[in-house]
């Protein structure tokens, strides 16, 4: 059984995830409008991966007998000064989330609840990848300056990114 703060600090952690979603379906509709289809249909992808996540915590929060509770979202920004900028924002959300994961590590640990710190160790590996996807974008934009035929390459480039499930990882 979860221990109320456990459970109630994974129920922050499955709002976290959603608005992830949430956050990088707007960037999606951003670069929607900017042309860029193979930007937007990564970012949809992110809004794949991220529902997944809360899922896997959702799903864990009913194996160990809690209740999840659904909380309120934010509206998320809906314009980015450039792509870059929009990018840049989701590596600023992703180490928001990472450190988000460690808080729930130190939490398992206190609380000598290894389930759980088993069970997060799949999100801290997860977030080392999260960090390095974006970063590699951000790296692509710098060195192609963002604009011209380099957009245009990046753009192809991103739109080839392919939604893998997790179980099928
Ligand atoms: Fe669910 Fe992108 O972290």
């Amino acid at each position: 059984m979860l221990s109320e703060k456990m459970q109630n600090a994974l129920n922050s952690q499955i709002k976290k995830e959603i608005y992830s979603s949430y956050l990088y379906m707007a960037m999606s509709m951003y670069f929607e409008v900017e042309d860029l289809s193979g930007a937007a249909s990564w970012m949809r992808i992110q809004v794949l991966e991220e529902l997944t996540h809360a899922e896997k915590f959702m799903n864990y929060v009913n194996e160990r007998g809690g209740r999840v509770f659904l909380e309120a979202l934010e509206k998320p920004a809906f314009s980015w000064e450039t792509p870059l900028d929009a990018f840049s924002g989701a590596l600023e959300h992703e180490r928001f989330i990472s450190a988000s994961i460690n808080e729930l590590v130190s939490l398992a640990r206190e609380e000598k609840d290894f389930m759980s710190d088993n069970f997060l160790q799949w999100f801290v590996a997860e977030q080392v990848e999260e960090e390095a996807s974006v970063s590699e974008v951000i790296r692509m934009f710098k060195l192609a300056g963002g604009a011209g035929g380099g957009l245009l390459m990046i753009d192809r480039e991103l739109g080839s990114r392919v939604f893998t499930p997790p179980a099928a990882e």
